[in-house]
């Protein structure tokens, strides 16, 4: 209907939005100044105990500081009581003593159609509960009790039964006053394309009423029970009153649920849905026979604003998360995020509730991961990143997701978020460095310590380690031109490790501010040029920064070349060993024993490289020297 123009300021003007929302929660009367039209409250679309719900008469807002719920007194009819918009308007306008202003013809016409929709809705749901009952409807009592639906669920869901007859419901609708045309409109009937008579929709299964918001019937969907049947599930058409992408199964008992607190789970089916609130689990929708659209997006965010989307532990239900997930990016933000529970590998939360009960589904919705970690597995998982050409392909990946995020500051934390993760993932892992040889096989006894022991052996390195670190801190400006150096630095010290990330990440945490202290406190490092006076230009700091890693990287490179050779060394040592070995036994059946106990410590993890390196050596030789006699 079309209203004059300010008309609804007038509305707003004349009620305080006090009055309208002050019947519906409790006001905290020493928070709130009444004088200046300033309440505070518990909120009424999220559980708390405190009063962070606050409205403002002289603007006419209500806002909530902890769920971020928000919007003007007609808004708040429509969310707090499930009014439609010209409901809202029509109950504003009976407290403003406004009259409503006179519809158009065409207007009133349109409504009264819908109301008359609405009636045949009603009345079929009510054929259809019982035909349930009847003798007809024994087969659809089984098969209910079979899936576990006692009498309370199909009283709470309304859950019917339709016959398999060619017109049942259209006849019944007939002998109660409603044309064909209204019942082929309402969308229960079908018109055939020959002009023969009309004929019922759901013949043969079980019905789900589909309600909107406010609880009104607007469509069915029918499950089958023939497991041959052309489609599992039917639904109801695109009606006058039926928006499939515009609604949620068990929209309204889910929307109070939430308001007390539970959780808003999205699953993918009636059944499922049903089987959720059957666990106590009351805060449950599902779209209805879609992939969820975005309409549905803004519908479940006005119900709260983080829902849970619980997959189906298939192929399927993961290919619905990606598309969600891109549906879902570019609106996502404060107020507005997703969670998503993944389901056990081939189970729906109707059978996961089935065999686990209550409990299991709970404990998968409290593992359920945010947006931007699904985004990460479906980016990274199964893959390997081992070449400069495949991180470069991630990284433009994980860019061009970030871009798509409007708000800005949650774009911010996706980039943090994943410059984070993205380091772990490329950082080499510390336990390879310097193991050349033998990977996947059984481990020396000897060097498993060499890693550190090398390390410690190296001061020098540690040092320019430092001034790197230090000169970074000094001039966050550089790190982003020595980004990938810098990840390939991997201190072996967890502190400076964690300072890395931190540089990397652009935000310090407890251990990096501690590494950086112990880093500064070092004499050497406070001396450094560039590092001394930190004023001193990026230019020259950034010189000494590159030539800092240029011997690093050098170094590092020498050390892995000693290693690889080192590696090698083991190899003949063990040959030698083998060797040994057969003697010995050989030697056992000759009953002679040779004593062998003089012979370990090969790799003694305490002497300096060198000395390892020239052990192993005359280890080696001696034992080929006693393998060729
Ligand atoms: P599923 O095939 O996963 O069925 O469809 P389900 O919910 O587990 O049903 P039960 O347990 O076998 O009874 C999930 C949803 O997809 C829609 C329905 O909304 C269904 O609830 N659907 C499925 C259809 O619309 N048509 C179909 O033929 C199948
Ligand atoms: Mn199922």
């Amino acid at each position: 209907m079309s209203l004059p123009p300010g008309f609804l300021d007038e509305l707003r003007n004349r009620v305080p939005i006090s009055r309208i929302v002050g019947r519906r929660v409790t006001w905290d009367l020493r928070k709130s100044n009444q004088a200046k039209g300033d309440w505070w409250a518990p909120c009424p679309f999220h559980s708390e105990k405190t009063a962070s719900f606050h409205v403002d008469d002289q603007k006419g807002f209500y806002y909530c500081f902890g769920c971020h719920a928000k919007g003007d007194a007609l808004g708040f009819l429509k969310e707090a009581e499930g009014m439609s918009f010209m409901d809202a308007v029509a109950a504003l306008a009976a407290e403003a003593g406004l009259p409503m202003p006179e519809r158009t013809p065409r207007e009133r016409q349109q409504t009264d159609r819908r109301a008359q929709l609405v009636e045949v809705m009603d009345s079929a749901v009510r054929w259809f509960r019982l035909q349930l009952q009847t003798g007809a409807g024994a087969g659809a009592r089984d098969y209910l009790a079979g899936r576990g639906l006692d009498r309370d669920t199909l009283e709470r869901f309304d859950i019917g039964f339709a016959p398999d007859l060619r017109q049942g419901l259209i006849r019944h609708l007939a002998q109660a006053g409603v044309p064909e045309a209204l019942a082929v409109e309402a969308g229960v009937a079908i018109k055939p394309d020959d002009g023969g008579a009309a004929y019922d929709r759901f013949r043969g299964r079980i019905i789900f009423p589909i309600r909107d918001g406010r609880g009104r019937c607007i469509s069915f969907g029918g499950r089958a029970m023939d497991p041959n049947a052309r489609a599992k599930y039917l639904n109801g058409p695109e009606t006058a009153l039926f928006d499939k992408g515009r609604n949620l199964y068990n929209l309204a008992p889910a929307r109070a649920a939430v308001a007390k607190g539970a959780p808003l789970v999205v699953a993918e089916g009636y059944m499922d849905v049903i089987a959720l609130v059957r666990a106590g689990i009351e805060g449950a929708v599902a779209p209805l026979g879609t992939a969820i659209t975005e309409d549905q997006l803004r519908l479940m965010w006005r119900v709260s604003p983080e829902p849970v989307i619980a997959l189906d532990g298939d192929a399927a239900g993961l290919r619905a998360a990606m598309r969600l997930i891109d549906l879902a990016l570019p609106l996502t933000g404060p107020g507005q995020a997703l969670r998503f529970a993944l389901l056990p590998a081939g189970q729906d939360p109707d059978d996961l509730v089935r065999a686990g009960g209550a409990g299991a589904m709970r404990a998968v919705l409290d593992q359920a991961q945010p947006l931007a970690d699904l985004l990460w597995q479906r980016e990274t998982d199964g893959r390997s990143f081992d070449s400069p050409e495949r991180k470069a392909a991630l990284d433009k990946a994980l860019a061009d997701a970030v871009a798509r995020i409007q708000d800005a500051a949650t774009r911010e934390h996706y980039a943090a978020a994943f410059k984070r993760k993205r380091w772990a993932l490329f950082a080499p892992a510390r336990a390879e460095r310097g193991r050349f040889a033998r990977r996947g096989e059984p481990q020396p006894p000897a060097p498993q310590t060499r890693a550190s022991t090398l390390v410690a052996a190296d001061p020098g390195e540690a040092l320019i380690e430092a001034v790197i670190l230090a000169l970074c801190a000094t001039h966050p400006a550089l790190v982003g031109r020595v980004e990938a150096r810098l990840e390939r630095l991997d201190p072996a010290d967890p502190g400076r490790a964690a300072l890395v990330h931190d540089l990397l990440a652009g935000a310090m945490s407890a251990a990096g501010r501690a590494a950086l202290d112990a880093v500064m406190a070092d004499p050497h490092v406070r001396s450094a040029p560039g590092v001394a006076h930190p004023a001193a230009s990026d230019d020259a700091a950034q010189q000494m920064l590159l030539n800092a890693f240029d011997r690093i990287e050098a170094r590092r490179a020498a050390r892995e070349e000693i290693a690889r050779a080192e590696a090698e060394m083991e190899g003949l040592v063990d040959e030698g060993l083998t060797w040994r070995v057969t003697q010995s036994a050989r030697a056992r059946q000759q009953a002679d024993h040779p004593d062998l106990g003089g012979d370990s410590g090969v790799m003694g993890d305490q002497r300096s490289l060198a000395d390892q390196f020239a052990a192993a050596r005359a280890e080696a030789e001696a034992l080929m020297k006693r393998r060729r006699r």
